[in-house]
């Protein structure tokens, strides 16, 4: 059985199946709907932080597919107060037949996945997002029309999107370059993981703490907030660091002119990215959230599906 835990774990084919998959679930929403590939089947999605994007998606590729999915809110279950991780997960996946989890410790969705008797989703860890990373690279294969070689370049904070935007770009043979100011930089064990897939994929990965270096030359420029979820005891020191990574239009006229901006939502506007740049001809923001029901229902497939095929 597979989990979702890491876009790490994935195979470059598995990476790409569900590339193709979300592609094909896209074109067949696109004319007329869905089959109903996961009748009755029920998807258990537990929060401790809040969501728009990774909720409302999983629940409306849920129904789109034929299935459902349960909303079990912070204060329902309590992860790991009420009851311990390893209960709830056997608990969990007697009643549901896959599980999402967005949680603060990345160790809990681990913790999950080892309980579990169906497959875990990492809805957003305090390491990774690779539901988000998958969505990101969907779009931007579907944007430039080819993956190998691209240079997506990351301006910010080198949080849980940045390494998720890492694996999947050093996976697939993208070139990828983040700007961070020093102190916000990629763990060493992600930076050491992502080196060996970049040799293996023949991709570059370039760190610096020049803004502007940084997205020299970018076909493609992401940025996410300077404060993540589970770091707001942290928002003034950072809000002090992190002004010259902003992207503005200043910053983004150093990329290639037909460079597309990115970001995963929701954004601080006027902090990491201005209102120019977010509504701007090169933003991709709308698109890229929209991208986030058809990987679902590509990883879903993937994890439901394919998997028993
Ligand atoms: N990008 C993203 O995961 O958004 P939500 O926090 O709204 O789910
Ligand atoms: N890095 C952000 C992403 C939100 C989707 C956070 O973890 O809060």
């Amino acid at each position: 059985m597979k989990h979702l835990i890491s876009i790490a774990d994935l195979s470059p084919e598995e990476l790409w199946h569900i590339l193709n998959r979300a592609r094909q679930l896209k074109d067949e929403w696109r004319s007329g709907g869905n089959k109903p590939i996961l009748k009755g089947k029920v998807m258990g999605m537990i929060f401790q932080k809040p969501s728009l994007r990774t909720r409302i998606s999983f629940d409306v590729a849920m129904l789109q597919l034929g299935g459902q999915a349960l909303y079990i809110s912070p204060d329902e279950i309590r992860l790991g107060e009420r009851e311990s991780v390893p209960d709830v997960a056997r608990v969990l996946s007697r009643y549901v037949d896959v599980i999402m989890a967005r949680v603060f410790a990345h160790r809990h969705i681990v913790e999950l996945a080892t309980y579990s008797r169906v497959p875990v989703i990492n809805g957003l860890s305090d390491y990774s997002h690779p539901c988000q990373g998958i969505a990101d690279v969907f779009t931007i294969w579907e944007k430039l029309g080819y993956l190998k070689g691209v240079k997506l370049s990351y301006v910010g904070d080198a949080n849980n999107v940045a390494v998720s935007l890492l694996f999947a770009a050093t996976k697939l043979g993208m070139d990828f370059t983040i700007g961070h100011p020093p102190g916000y930089g990629l763990p060493s064990e992600v930076l050491a993981r992502a080196k060996e897939f970049a040799r293996r994929s023949g991709s570059r990965i370039t760190v610096t703490h020049d803004p502007i270096a940084a997205v020299r030359d970018a076909q493609v420029v992401y940025t996410d907030v300077w404060t993540s979820m589970g770091q707001e005891a942290e928002r003034a020191q950072r809000e002090a660091v992190f002004p010259p990574y902003q992207v503005n239009a200043t910053l983004l006229s150093y990329a290639r002119p037909d460079a597309i901006v990115m970001h995963c939502l929701p954004a601080h506007r006027g902090q990491e990215i201005t209102d120019e740049v977010a509504d701007g001809p090169q933003s991709v923001l709308f698109d890229q959230a929209e991208n986030r029901l058809h990987a679902q229902k590509g990883i879903l497939a993937f994890l439901m599906v394919d998997q028993f095929a």
